[in-house]
């Protein structure tokens, strides 16, 4: 049985962050080792203190280790519309978007960019993420196997789609709930893989597409359910028209059945007291995702008014309406856009949401998102001085705080070091891990 020992400054979160120098809500190591055997962390304590005679030891001084990075919302299938020019989340869907979709009935296709699409998430230090397909159930197929083959803690499914969208994009109630029952039998529990039951959303699914979604919710109570909820002021009006007995957005999804805890609303940007109210009742997640509010339009996310409502948010990049893969970028337009909202955003809070506060937000704490014995071994080591800008920033910072706040607003895959999936370095084209014994 191989063991392996990684050196460094090891920080995880065993709480939410209460304030900017909340120092109970986190562990940190000066001079850690994490010890790691099967995939699964086995130890974490002070170098010194740990047995080192038969492991491999990877010194990562003075590097941070930190739990692998969680991205509760990305659409795999839109790598190749990142940054397309549209006024607003309508045309860049009708114009573009569902264009570009269409290219993955075709496996082969499908198979080529969720390869690239597995790469990118592990230069960016990203292990888990929950993504949305096509509505071609080969797009699930190349993305699970992809997964399964790079040992990844992936949660994903195929979008259901019923209307309003091109016709080869097009399932039915029946051939909807019918794929995704397969897909459910074919990949939900094999490897490290998570089904999401994926109605896309309100404006391209018939009531009896979401009456379908509420079936496989129900039959299958370990998979997720994702769909998207209030996220631009032409899609809520139209959401209205479409299903004009509801009382507002939220109340679509509620009168069909589709809100828990295991829902992730993406967006919930413009949601009334009565829509904040049924979210926190039911447990289900907004899923809050910066840089694609931003670069859409589409409106600035009410984080403290949920929060004092109880509802429970999750932080995620949505690519391609968003426009970084990154965690790190992904938290820094979050700080902004809670700037523009004067709410704030601290620097521990930032990087607890992108790792415990997501693997909570996706009952997964157990698992991922924090670093204990038990746990996946799924890390990402981090460096703020990566880039000559960030040392010489770096020269004036003494706290772990304002090391993180550097890193988050300065950072980007050149802060990360390495990737480890399962306790195996993953970082594609990385080197920097010095070894030691
Ligand atoms: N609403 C429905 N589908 C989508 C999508 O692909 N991206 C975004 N940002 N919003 C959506
Ligand atoms: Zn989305």
């Amino acid at each position: 049985m191989s063991r392996t020992i990684l050196r460094g400054r090891v920080l995880t979160f065993v709480s939410e962050p209460q304030g900017r120098d909340d120092v109970g809500s986190y562990r940190y190591l000066e001079d850690g080792a994490v010890t790691i055997e099967d995939g699964k962390v086995l130890a974490v304590d002070d170098y010194a203190m740990r047995p080192v005679e038969g492991a491999i030891v990877i010194d990562h001084r003075p590097h941070l280790i930190m739990p692998g990075f969680i991205d509760c919302h990305v659409h795999y299938v839109q790598m190749q519309v990142i940054g397309t020019y549209a006024a607003n989340l309508l045309e860049w869907l009708n114009d573009h978007t569902f264009i570009e979709e269409q290219r993955f009935a075709q496996q082969g296709h499908a198979g080529y960019i969720a390869d690239k699409f597995f790469d990118e998430m592990l230069r960016q230090g990203t292990t888990t993420a929950v993504a949305y397909c096509s509505v071609h159930p080969a797009s699930v197929d190349a993305f699970f196997a992809e997964a399964n083959r790079r040992n990844l803690l992936m949660i994903a499914g195929k979008v259901m789609m019923d209307r309003n969208a091109p016709e080869a994009l097009l399932d039915t109630a029946q051939r909807g709930y019918d794929e995704t029952t397969a897909l459910i039998a074919r990949w939900q529990g094999t490897g490290r893989s998570h089904y999401a039951i994926s109605p896309r959303f309100a404006l391209t699914s018939t009531p009896e597409q979401l009456e379908a979604a509420a079936t496989l919710m129900r039959e299958h109570p370990d998979c997720y359910l994702q769909t998207h909820l209030s996220e631009n002021d032409a899609e809520i009006a139209y959401a209205m028209e479409l299903f004009p007995d509801a009382k507002d957005y939220t109340g679509i999804y509620e009168d069909f059945g589709l809100l828990g805890p295991k829902s992730l609303m993406g967006h919930s940007i413009h949601l009334s007291h009565r829509e904040t109210a049924v979210m926190a009742e039911t447990g289900a997640v907004a899923v809050f995702c910066p840089t694609s509010n931003l670069f859409l339009g589409s409106g600035l996310f009410d984080r403290d008014r949920l929060r004092l409502a109880g509802v429970t948010i999750a932080v995620a990049s949505d690519i391609g309406g968003g426009t970084s893969y990154s965690m790190l970028k992904t938290l820094d337009e979050a700080y902004k856009v809670l700037q523009l909202r004067h709410q704030r955003l601290t620097p521990l809070n930032s990087f607890y949401m992108m790792t415990l506060g997501n693997a909570r937000a996706l009952g997964l704490e157990g698992r991922i998102g924090s670093i204990a014995p038990g746990h996946d071994a799924d890390l990402v080591v981090l460096d703020a001085s990566a880039t000559p800008g960030m040392a010489l920033r770096m020269e004036t910072i003494d706290s772990l705080s304002d090391e993180l706040f550097l890193l988050q607003t300065l950072g980007d895959d050149r802060s990360v070091v390495e990737t480890y999936v399962a306790g195996t370095a993953c970082k594609p084209s990385s080197g920097h891990a010095r070894r030691g014994g």
